[in-house]
């Protein structure tokens, strides 16, 4: 049985984003009801190389959570889930995901990520590899592949599936596009239809409309058909309360029952530097919280102003102390109010 229901939100895994202390905060705001580490390397993993342990950190709620490996081979893929087994129970994640998606060029290269989207046949081998080996959830997460061409995602998805997945994520962008055009969700709805094992649904979903389109309580391009969930990744950043929103919407409280709910944004990003400085390593925190920030900062008035200034900021005070002096300057910007 999958740990998440129908109609679920789940955070996507991004790379210097999602990592523990991400993890936390969106906790803390009414989070995800299941969420994805950053990809980590098997190989790496394998070897034990520094910080893998931190890739792979699936708390605070590890039950929740699955871990996400790229691989170059089945055997290192093996490999990584049977030490991953070996965790502390408290430390156990629920799942373990496959990285079929990724298409940066040091991924990919070396025969990562979007390397393995062209022939069926090996990636279905490294599906069977990770299932012997893991005994809990098991995901892969796709893109459309190298082209248009439906049947073949089709029957790269009905391969990977019947190898043992419990369910499969779908960006609907082509490996070349990256975040070029729309992710086609007609391709997800098509796809849910198509395949064996629970589908979900993952690129540019921001808004309480497209939500229920993709879970077909509004007919969309689709007609009535539905995905089983949904995945949010750039907008968890931008909005971290995003989950809560979605999910207060979806709920159609009706106005009697709904109360109106105050975020403050600079105690937001206030709190993702203390909850850096706890969970992550010092190498790490400063990279991180410019990349949190990059998107964060998109919401705000003079976005482009204190994005420059947190980016540049040379340290984590410094950074703390020029996005809470934005607010002193752009008071307007600090409270968000929404009904909950
Ligand atoms: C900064 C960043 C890092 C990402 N890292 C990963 C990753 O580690 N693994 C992965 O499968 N996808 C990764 N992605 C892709 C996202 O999981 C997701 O598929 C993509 O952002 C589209 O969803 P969105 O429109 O909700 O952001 C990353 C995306 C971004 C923006």
């Amino acid at each position: 049985m999958l740990p998440f229901s129908k109609g679920s939100l789940l955070l996507a895994p991004m790379v210097g984003i999602t990592n523990r202390a991400f993890r936390t905060l969106l906790g803390e705001l009414g989070g995800p009801d299941y969420a994805f580490t950053e990809m980590a390397s098997a190989e790496a993993y394998v070897s034990r190389a520094p910080f893998e342990s931190v890739y792979t950190d699936s708390k605070p709620r590890p039950e929740r959570t699955s871990v996400q490996f790229y691989a170059r081979s089945a055997g290192s893929l093996a490999d990584a889930c049977a030490r991953l087994r070996n965790n502390p129970p408290e430390e156990l994640p629920a799942g373990v995901d496959i990285n079929f998606g990724c298409s940066a060029p040091h991924i990919r290269g070396k025969g990562g990520g979007s390397a393995w989207s062209s022939d069926p046949a090996p990636a279905a081998e490294l599906v069977a590899a990770a299932r012997a080996a893991w005994p809990g959830i098991l995901s892969a997460k796709v893109r459309m592949g190298p082209d248009d061409d439906y049947h073949r995602l089709r029957g790269f998805c009905e391969g990977i599936a019947g190898e043992g997945l419990d369910f499969l994520c779908i960006h609907p962008r082509r490996d070349d596009q990256k975040f070029r055009g729309k992710a086609r969700h007609e391709i997800s709805l098509r796809l849910a239809q198509d395949i064996s094992i629970p589908l979900v649904a993952n690129g540019d979903i921001v808004s309480p409309g497209q939500l229920s389109m993709l879970m077909g309580t509004r007919t969309g391009p689709g007609g009535s058909k539905s995905v089983y969930a949904a995945m949010i990744g750039r907008e968890a950043v931008r909005r971290p309360w995003i989950f809560a929103l979605l999910r207060a919407s979806a709920s159609a409280l009706t106005p009697a029952s709904s109360t109106d709910r105050s975020i403050d944004r600079l105690e937001v990003g206030l709190r993702f530097l203390a909850l850096a400085k706890l969970y992550l390593p010092e190498a790490w925190r400063l990279e991180s919280a410019r990349r949190f920030f990059s998107y964060y900062c998109e919401q705000f008035s003079f976005a482009h102003h204190i994005k420059y200034k947190t980016m540049n900021s040379p340290s984590l005070d410094i950074m703390a102390e020029n996005f809470r002096s934005y607010f002193e300057q752009v008071p307007q910007d600090r409270y968000l109010l929404f009904s909950h």
